[in-house]
């Protein structure tokens, strides 16, 4: 089938909580850029958060947080006329694609996937859930469900775009050409580290500043961040390279002029801890102030979450039927039924 439709872009995230500092340059970044060149998919994806978190509280807990993440995603900057958001649960058919997709990858290969077994750590999980490693697959379904070209995700995902792309050229070199084999749009910088200065900027952990943190809330935050260990007085030599505050500014302080006599002065022991926390926090909050302004916008018109949640499903349900359809029909499967239900109609002879 031809189209003349613009390039599909999907991404998403689990509804577990609201987005931070570290999902904007990991992903929101690069999504805010390439929507007005692709038509913009995003998932929230509350059949993966099943896979780590699936008590009824886990589950009754992801509605607020869907909404909370939309939110915060028009906060920064997805247009509501551009962006498609979507509830993954709601759309069944992605579950047969992934039913159908679970022959086109060997369990072998999912389990060199890094970032499950981390997943699996993280939950506290002793042993490997058949769903937590079949993950890479059901992302499969939702990439190739709408038949994305680009998939723009943090380094944490990067693994299961490339198993999306092994299982799109194998379905395509099995059945015949069916879907785009979707590239990886990786971010600039690769992840942010946590205010605690662990690797990683998490909700899990509890070292995020979130986009819907208040000015006063980023302050306090800054205040407790990780430094230079070794710097106890303001006049020791310090380590920049690593050092999450200057991490954060490298990232959110646009005034380089500003940044580079901080270095400075942190290398040579003339420079305290407050100075650069507060000029930190002060570049931080004019980073969000725009965002804060948005949300406020947003948040003024009672239901505009809502609606661009079952408007973007309804329509995304209907491409992923189309494709499911074509799915079927190049895998020969329809015609299996159709053997019976052709019989079925003829009539019985005497
Ligand atoms: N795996 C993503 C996360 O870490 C969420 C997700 C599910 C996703 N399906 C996707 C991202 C498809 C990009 C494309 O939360």
């Amino acid at each position: 089938m031809t189209t003349t439709a613009p390039p599909r872009m999907l991404t998403g995230d689990r509804p577990t909580g609201r987005l931070h500092l570290g999902h904007y340059v990991g992903s929101i970044a690069n999504r805010r850029a390439l929507q007005h060149s692709y038509q913009s998919y995003f998932i929230i994806a509350d059949l993966h958060m099943l896979t780590t978190k699936n008590t009824r509280e886990d589950i009754a807990r992801s509605a607020g947080n869907a909404r909370d993440m939309v939110l915060d995603s028009l906060a920064a900057g997805l247009e509501p006329d551009l962006a498609v958001f979507y509830l993954q649960s709601a759309i069944p058919e992605v579950m047969e694609l992934n039913t159908l997709f679970q022959n086109l990858v060997t369990v072998p290969r999912l389990e060199r996937v890094p970032s499950l077994k981390e997943m699996a750590r993280d939950a506290g999980k002793e042993e490997m859930p058949y769903g937590l490693l079949g993950y890479p697959v059901l992302q499969a379904a939702d990439i190739l469900c709408v038949k994305a070209h680009a998939v723009p995700v943090g380094k944490d995902n990067a693994a299961h775009v490339e198993i999306a792309r092994e299982i799109a050229r194998r379905f395509n070199h099995l059945y015949g050409e069916t879907f785009p084999v979707p590239e990886l749009i990786s971010a600039e910088v690769p992840s942010l580290v946590g205010t605690d200065g662990q690797a990683k900027m998490s909700k899990s952990i509890g070292n995020a500043i979130y986009l819907s943190d208040s000015p006063d809330e980023v302050r306090r935050k800054v205040r407790g961040m990780y430094t230079d260990p070794k710097r106890v007085r303001a006049d020791v030599p310090g380590t920049v390279a690593g050092n999450p505050v200057f991490v954060y500014h490298d990232a959110f302080n646009p005034d380089t002029a500003e940044v580079d006599d901080l270095k400075e002065r942190y290398r040579t022991g003339r420079v305290g801890d407050v100075e650069v926390k507060t000029k930190l926090a002060d570049a931080i909050n004019a980073f969000l102030d725009p965002m804060r302004e948005r949300r406020a916008r947003f948040e003024g018109e009672p239901g505009l979450v809502e609606r661009l949640v079952v408007e973007g499903t309804e329509r995304t349900r209907e491409v992923v039927r189309q494709t499911v359809g074509e799915v079927r029909a190049a895998m020969g499967l329809d015609a299996v039924y159709a053997a019976f239900t052709a019989e079925s109609r003829r009539p019985v002879s005497a």
